[in-house]
């Protein structure tokens, strides 16, 4: 277990969401400028629209640039319709505002062995997450356990339920989703965990000081060595 005080060390709170989306977006720039054919594996949901909305202003004004990297999705419906697709989602609010290759756009959904490509690729340099209220990372359902890999997986019910509301009119809402694995996310160099409103507030404290634990899949980043989170809420 990481004590209380060293995991602090990695937490940084900010005074709302737009600090929290700014400093994320920040660090995604930095990583950017650094090390431009960096490879980065990126959420969707809503934690990172801020984030996302700062990166395209800084990339339509010429300010980053995306040409040299790739970006990987860190997962993705199996059983959506094209729109509602993680894809679509990257698409529409980040990478059509950029000059990211489409070609280094990847998902799971569209790859045999996406920890293999990632690989092959060199590895991942950064890695942006969510949390769920159930303490997911990715498509990470609990109980997942840390020597998991990019695999399929049955949705909760919590997360169908926070899912319901990206599809008002829909008949189905997707059961079935394709994820990386804890070990892959692991392996990233560095992990960026957003975490936003209090309703976040509960599952970011049990997963950042209790035992890491399947049962709350969030709980296994806590040992990574360059890890950096932001809540826009004490904890
Ligand atoms: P949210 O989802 O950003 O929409 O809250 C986070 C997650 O489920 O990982």
């Amino acid at each position: 277990m990481t004590s209380r005080a060293k995991i602090h060390e990695k937490v940084v709170i900010v005074k709302d969401y737009e600090a929290l989306s700014r400093l994320a977006a920040s660090e995604i720039a930095e990583m950017l400028s650094e090390k431009p054919n960096c490879n980065l594996a990126l959420p969707t949901g809503n934690s990172p629209v801020g984030c996302y909305e700062l990166l395209a202003e800084w990339s339509k004004s010429g300010d980053i640039s995306w040409k040299e990297s790739r970006c990987f999705a860190l997962d993705d419906y199996i059983d959506s319709a094209e729109e509602h697709s993680f894809k679509a989602f990257l698409q529409t609010k980040l990478y059509q505002f950029t000059d990211l290759p489409e070609n280094s756009q990847f998902n799971p959904r569209f790859s045999d062995d996406y920890d293999d490509l990632i690989a092959k690729h060199g590895g991942l340099d950064c890695i942006l997450l969510g949390i769920g209220r159930n303490g997911h990372i990715a498509f990470n359902e609990p109980p997942t356990p840390r020597s998991s890999w990019t695999h399929c997986v049955w949705l909760s019910d919590s997360t169908k339920e926070a899912n319901r509301k990206y599809f008002e009119g829909a008949s189905v809402i997707p059961t079935r989703a394709i994820t990386m694995g804890i070990s892959t996310i692991l392996n990233s160099r560095r992990i960026i965990l957003i975490a936003s409103g209090k309703e976040k507030r509960s599952i970011l404290e049990r997963a950042l000081t209790g035992t890491e634990d399947a049962s709350i899949p969030a709980s296994f980043i806590t040992s990574h060595r360059n890890l950096l989170v932001i809540a826009d809420f004490d904890c």
